[in-house]
């Protein structure tokens, strides 16, 4: 078999096909190697049983290897990949230990699985489970953690992970950060395509992330921030995406790391005042300037100049507490109907070297211009257009 891949054994040290499995299960609790399932072949339902295994000190993915999985110790590809079979279900019960976990079947049904304990990089692709519980809701340290559906029988997704250096969700699903007893997170880069909701578990301490992409369509209407620090916050909407509001939590005032803010949004994402309305129509504030900005790039959304207001106290140096914050970049290109917002203030900002003043670096567009001569696109980012490819691919 090593042979037949080009693999010599002292590399890959147990290459198993699953056909072969039931020896497997009760013998060998922890397999060195490749654990890779199939090939299939016909339109047969096929059941595999692997309850006994609990660690697999490689990667659990798919068969055949290939020395480029190896090289890149994960996976390039999946069970999803593999054609004319019906993997239905799959009894993961005892395995909680694995470097590399890629899982994506998409006629399984049933997984029996219980929980992970030790993972580095787990990659979930689509499947007809009910539950992602046992794989995404484990405290671990994971790398990468990919997530991307459809899974069209789950409707919220539990991300129970301690810390994570790059973790996706690409799927019409709510998401919790924070599992079922999670205590703290934290998210290196968060990048949320598609997703329905975004929560903070109760259990949940603390929660800090560096970077979070929302981008996809957008099927979130209210969105609230609900992180205890976050550095870069950035909200790539399509057109005609139903978000009105985007909150953040009073203690983004101390946030610390050079707040950056990018925003494309449509007409009706309203960023006109730091104020709104709860949910019994209560006036409350809902957005808080971080004392440290380091960017803003706002288009397409509705904005009006209140909502920069103590930004703008704190650059005029009117703070006496926070001196000015030292901006890379500051554009702001507004819809059209943000009639109440001009970029008077924002020029003398500019003028008094409290803004960048590079043409390109500092852009505002008052909106009888943004109506008229300079027409505003929402720009399809190149993430989203790598998103779809990335469906179409696991669709193949
Ligand atoms: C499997 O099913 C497909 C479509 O139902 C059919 O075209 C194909 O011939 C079947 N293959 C085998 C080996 O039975
Ligand atoms: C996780 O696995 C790695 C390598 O397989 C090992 O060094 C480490 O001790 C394990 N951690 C736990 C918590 O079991
Ligand atoms: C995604 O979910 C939303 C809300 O649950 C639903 O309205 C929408 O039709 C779904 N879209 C797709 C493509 O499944
Ligand atoms: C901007 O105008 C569009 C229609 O022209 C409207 O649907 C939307 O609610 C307006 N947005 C705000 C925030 O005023
Ligand atoms: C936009 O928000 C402001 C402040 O909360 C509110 O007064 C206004 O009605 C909102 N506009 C729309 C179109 O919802
Ligand atoms: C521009 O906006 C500022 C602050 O909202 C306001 O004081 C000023 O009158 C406006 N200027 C114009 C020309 O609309």
């Amino acid at each position: 078999m090593s042979n037949m891949f080009g693999f010599s054994r002292a590399v890959i040290a147990a290459l198993v096909v699953l056909c072969c499995s039931n020896a497997l299960r009760r013998n060998c609790p922890v397999v060195t190697g490749h654990v890779g399932i199939g090939p299939f072949s016909g339109n047969d339902t096929v059941h595999i049983n692997l309850d006994g295994v609990e660690v697999i000190e490689g990667t659990l993915g798919e068969y055949p290897y290939t020395p480029r999985d190896y090289l890149l110790t994960q996976p390039s590809y999946t069970l999803s990949r593999i054609h004319a079979y019906d993997l239905v279900d799959l009894d993961l019960t005892s395995l909680h230990s694995a470097d590399s976990i890629t899982l994506g079947s998409p006629n399984l049904h049933t997984l029996h699985h219980t929980k992970l304990r030790n993972a580095t990089s787990l990659s979930i692709h689509s499947m007809q489970i009910n539950s992602l519980d046992s794989l995404s809701d484990n405290e671990l340290n994971l790398e990468k953690l990919y997530i991307n559906g459809p899974f069209p029988n789950v409707n919220s997704i539990a991300i129970g992970c301690t810390s994570v250096d790059y973790m996706q969700v690409l799927d019409n699903s709510s998401v919790t950060l924070g599992g079922s007893s999670t205590k703290e997170m934290t998210i290196k880069q968060l990048d949320l395509n598609s997703i329905t909701g975004l929560k903070r578990s109760a259990t949940l301490q603390t929660l800090e992330v560096d970077s979070m992409k929302l981008s996809g369509p957008i099927h979130i209407t209210h969105l609230k921030i609900p992180f205890d620090n976050l550095r870069e916050l950035q909200v790539l909407q399509q057109e005609n995406s139903p978000l009105k509001t985007i909150t953040l939590p009073p203690k983004a005032v101390d946030w610390t790391g050079g707040f950056g803010l990018v925003v494309t949004g449509g007409p009706d994402l309203n960023l006109t005042s730091r104020y709104g309305a709860d949910d019994q129509g209560k006036r409350i504030q809902t957005w808080y300037w971080p004392k440290n900005v380091l960017l803003i790039d706002i288009s397409g959304a509705t904005v009006g100049n209140t909502f920069f207001d103590s930004f703008v106290t704190q650059q005029m140096g009117l703070n006496k507490d926070f001196p000015p914050s030292v901006l890379s970049d500051f554009r702001i290109v507004p819809s059209a109907n943000s009639t109440t917002f001009n970029c008077t203030t924002f020029r003398e900002l500019e003028g008094m070297g409290r803004l960048p003043s590079d043409g390109y670096e500092f852009s505002c567009y008052d909106p009888y211009l943004a109506s008229g001569a300079i027409r505003v696109h929402v720009p399809i980012t190149l993430s989203f257009v790598s998103a779809v490819l990335g469906i179409c691919i696991w669709m193949i």
